[in-house]
């Protein structure tokens, strides 16, 4: 395909998404093709991510393929980076996270290190990969997804927040280091987003919160109209003024304070 808008000509032809079957990834996939770029959909549940991948390629018309792969094993990981090793990606999405709430002692030791492996290890083993081709054609993107819960630590999921605090810094530290190969690194620091995997974890998600809950379409559409105009962004204004009220008006043992207590109140109503 020859790139014919500024867009495609900087992150083109392909784009690889992670955890696209459905949520943000999924929604990710569907921006990016209206953009025009072929996508690699990399999703661990099979049907969902066939399903996706099919509606995208005949709505669009951009090629698709979708990857079965756990991305949280080695083996899954060797897969991906196997499977779009021929393709030309221009885009690299790190979506793809998973978290547990609960007390860190009460959660096994296991998830928490599945939680390492899928947030921490793939982000960095698919930039490290995907992005050292970007430099040498001199162009392209990387798109770590972060949280609202990497700016302080968050009690009830320490593991989780610790990893989105992984993705937040080392999206804006590669945005440093790869900018003068004009490849354009973002994180972008996701606050509640209404998805399945938000909705799982939320017992009641018609309720009105502050700030106030975002739909997957503007979530992506204001990340992707960041890519390349900063290191890191929180979409959404009252999530700005909410992390701005956390991270500049408190003191930083008074926000781990106060989110912790907030967090504490909702682990025992679903415990
Ligand atoms: N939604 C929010 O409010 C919110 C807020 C802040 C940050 N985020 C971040 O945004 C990203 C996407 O979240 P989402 O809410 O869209 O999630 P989601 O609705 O749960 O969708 C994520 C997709 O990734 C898949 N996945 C999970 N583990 C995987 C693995 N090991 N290998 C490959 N795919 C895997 C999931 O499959 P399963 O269904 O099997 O898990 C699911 O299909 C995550 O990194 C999350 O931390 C979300």
């Amino acid at each position: 395909m020859t790139p014919n808008t500024p867009f495609l000509s900087q992150y083109g032809p392909w784009a690889l998404v992670s955890g696209a079957a459905m949520g943000l990834g999924a929604e990710f996939a569907r921006q990016l093709a209206a953009h025009g770029l072929n996508l690699v959909l990399v999703d661990v549940q099979a049907e969902a991510l066939n399903a996706t991948s099919a509606a995208i390629s005949t709505q669009s018309g951009v090629e698709t393929r979708p990857v079965v792969s756990d991305l949280a094993t080695p083996a899954g990981l060797s897969a991906v980076i196997e499977a779009a090793s021929t393709l030309e990606i221009g885009l690299l999405v790190n979506n793809a996270g998973v978290s547990a709430i609960g007390h860190f002692l009460d959660v096994s030791l296991e998830k928490h290190l599945k939680i390492l492996e899928l947030n921490a290890r793939a982000p960095l083993s698919l930039a490290h990969t995907f992005g050292a081709k970007m430099r040498e054609r001199q162009r392209g993107g990387i798109i770590f997804v972060s949280s609202g819960s990497a700016m302080v630590g968050t009690s009830y999921v320490s593991a989780y927040s610790a990893t989105k605090a992984f993705n937040l810094n080392l999206g804006e530290a590669l945005s440093e280091e790869l900018h003068p190969y004009g490849v354009d690194v973002l994180s972008t620091v996701v606050g509640a987003t209404d998805t399945p995997g938000w909705r799982a974890e939320n017992p009641n998600p018609e309720a009105k919160t502050w700030p106030p809950v975002m739909s997957a379409a503007d979530t992506v559409r204001e990340t992707l109209g960041a890519l390349g105009k900063t290191p890191s962004f929180f979409p959404g204004a009252q999530n700005r003024l909410a992390m701005f009220a956390t991270s500049r008006l408190m003191s930083r043992p008074a926000a781990v304070r106060v989110i912790g207590a907030e967090m504490r109140k909702r682990y025992q109503k679903e415990k």
